[in-house]
């Protein structure tokens, strides 16, 4: 979609999420660029306000909206509440309902983090990674439930399972993101323990013979998360499942300084797509000022790149944040001393 008055979803949460919303926007703002924005409360804020974590009315703006800017949710007042009332209830119902099954994360380390990552410099340099997590399958969305074993003892299950239309979409939407960059796919499983992840291997085997371009190999979850500190230089693409894309984005974050660095975009097979950094509400420093916007502010580049048609605006975005950083703009998850909307300022004046 190029320009004219594109609808932005604007769905900031709560606990660190409309923290760090409010500098993206401002940086949006910044652009001069033809958008429109419909705010909708998600998560802890829209329990409180309206007694569902995804209200109907915020579901609506949603899928009428081009795209979405999402901050995140999890507010532990909610904590006692059943599953279906709690906050994160909001961020897989979206997914869900609008079909968002291809997650992005690209982890790459912005110069001048070396100190902040969790590895070796020369190590942590190399990191130029994406990883592609599927997002509507799995053990988050299988049966679940609690029951009693035949000797009286409590007991919980979580089905997981895969079909092999969910693993061939996913499947491509690796092998393309390999083909736009250096053209090598890992396909991360546990293919040895899990026929989920048996039948995984094989679909992801049948598709590679549409891209011979791409080098494929295959990876245990395991020693993915071990190669993944070990060498994280190795990877271009990973593709792999929900959980373990859940754990090892994480985990590749923390490669790359910090998880208040990276964006992530959540895609359905016609180019819409919700966009959050990957963190969470982070309710330990909610409402401080400490919250890095760095992540969110990444988030509204790549909404302009793959939702908006607007690639040279993302370009300008991630030069902007790669320049504050460079010249030594830092929150305190890097170390630093800046507020979030101080960092924010700093993204701006290189704007
Ligand atoms: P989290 O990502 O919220 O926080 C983990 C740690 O990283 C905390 O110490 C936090 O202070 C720090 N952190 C996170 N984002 C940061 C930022 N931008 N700047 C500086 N430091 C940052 O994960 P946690 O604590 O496990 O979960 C908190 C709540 O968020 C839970 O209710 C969880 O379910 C929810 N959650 C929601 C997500 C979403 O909205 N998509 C994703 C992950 C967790
Ligand atoms: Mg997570």
């Amino acid at each position: 979609k190029a320009c004219g008055m594109a609808l932005i979803a604007l769905l900031p949460g709560d606990g660190i999420g409309p923290e760090v919303i409010e500098q993206a926007l401002r940086v949006l703002d910044a652009l001069e660029l033809d958008l429109t924005y419909e705010e909708a409360p998600v998560g802890g804020a829209a329990y409180h306000a309206l007694g569902h974590p995804l209200p109907d009315t915020t579901l609506d703006v949603a899928r009428r909206a081009d795209a979405l800017l999402f901050g995140a949710v999890g507010d532990p007042t909610c904590d006692g509440l059943e599953r279906a009332l709690r906050p994160e209830q909001a961020i897989l119902g979206l997914r869900k309902h609008l079909g968002l099954f291809s997650n992005l994360r690209p982890a790459t380390l912005f110069e001048g983090l070396e100190d902040a990552s969790a590895l070796k410099p020369e190590i942590a340099r190399a990191i130029d990674l994406v990883i592609v997590r599927e997002l509507n399958g799995d053990v988050y969305f299988g049966d679940k439930g609690r029951r009693a074993t035949a000797d009286g003892h409590r007991e919980g299950y979580d089905i997981m399972s895969y079909d092999e239309t969910e693993v061939r979409r996913i499947a491509r939407v690796g092998f393309e993101t390999a083909r736009r960059r250096r053209g090598q796919l890992c396909s991360v499983d546990k293919a040895n323990v899990l026929e989920t992840s048996q039948l995984w291997r094989d679909v992801v085997i049948e598709v590679s013979a549409d891209y011979a371009d791409v080098a494929l190999t295959h990876m245990y979850v395991d020693n993915a998360a071990m190669q993944l500190v070990r060498n994280p230089g190795q990877f271009d693409v990973i593709v792999t499942g929900n959980l373990f894309g859940d754990i090892l984005s994480d985990q590749a974050s923390m490669c790359a300084g910090s998880i208040g660095m990276l964006p992530s975009a959540s895609l359905d097979d016609a180019g819409k797509g919700l966009y959050e950094p990957i963190h969470g509400s982070a309710p330990d420093i909610a409402g401080q000022g400490k919250a890095n916007p760095c992540a969110a502010i990444l988030s509204a580049a790549m909404m302009l790149r793959h939702s908006l048609g607007q690639p040279q605006a993302a370009d300008r975005i991630e030069a902007a944040v790669a320049q504050a950083i460079r010249t030594g703009a830092r929150t305190a998850d890097l170390a630093g001393t800046m507020t979030t909307s101080r960092m924010g300022d700093a993204v701006l004046a290189v704007l």
